[in-house]
């Protein structure tokens, strides 16, 4: 794992956008797997400024986001669909018919979660896929105990997960008990892999990461096995290590 140590969250979004640039002016017909939650969002301001000041072009890239809550309309404010529309894709020229999502709200999840997957087989894998890390160590919505073979998936969330994520509701009631996420092993078919950690809170997590032990119930230590991770990381989440 490569791993590129900044001086505080800035440099680390800056650097972020600067790889998946990188990555798609290396290829226009890119395919780049997304990620939400608070970690990307200065990732993505960067890229909406590369696009309007450098005219990075986003034309035929196609992207497949790694998660969606289950049971949320597609505009709810915190659909995992309305932060990519408000935080990257109404911003930059990116065709809608080629950015993927799964569908919580679809009439059977088991069939869209074979669906999901069958696209990633089809379209992509990812060229490059952004991910960020749970304080437990969960990637996508891949909890602790969650099989590194797995494919796209119903996932129930851990108390943890949920009460992380209340702060973008009105109370942790709201954050919905399940999502539908790529599994890992979805995850470890892309080409290249963008691990993201920032903050104090993340600290403990990164040091258990680079301990280098694999182990199912620290779902993000399966990223050890794969042969292209890089970890932009800050020197807040870094200080355990
Ligand atoms: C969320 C998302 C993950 C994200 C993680 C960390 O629940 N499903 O994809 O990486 O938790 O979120 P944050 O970046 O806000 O700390």
């Amino acid at each position: 794992m490569k791993v590129i140590v900044t001086d505080n969250y800035e440099q680390l979004s800056a650097r972020a956008a600067e790889i998946i640039e990188d990555q798609v002016n290396m290829n226009s017909g890119s395919v780049i797997g997304l990620a939400t939650g608070g970690t990307p969002l200065g990732t993505y301001k960067h890229l909406i400024k590369g696009f309007q000041e450098r005219s990075v072009d986003y034309s035929k890239v196609t992207t497949f986001n790694l998660d969606e809550y289950v049971g949320l309309e597609e505009d709810h404010p915190q659909s995992y669909h309305q932060f990519m529309e408000q935080n990257l894709f109404n911003h930059v020229n990116i065709n809608h018919t080629r950015t993927y999502i799964p569908n919580g709200n679809a009439e059977s999840l088991e069939e869209e979660c074979l669906l999901y997957e069958q696209l990633i087989e089809e379209i992509g894998p990812p060229d490059l896929q952004l991910l960020g890390i749970g304080e437990n160590g969960h990637i996508g919505f891949n909890e602790p105990g969650s099989s590194f073979q797995g494919f796209t998936h119903i996932e129930q969330l851990d108390e943890s997960t949920r009460e992380a994520n209340a702060r973008f509701f009105n109370s942790k009631e709201e954050v919905p008990l399940e999502a539908i996420t790529m599994g890992i092993g979805s995850i470890l078919k892309s080409k290249a892999i963008l691990l993201l950690a920032s903050g104090e809170h993340k600290a403990k997590a990164i040091s258990q990461l680079l301990k280098g032990e694999t182990d199912e119930q620290f779902p993000a230590s399966a990223l050890l096995d794969h042969p292209n991770v890089t970890l932009v990381v800050d020197r807040a989440a870094y200080q355990l290590v």
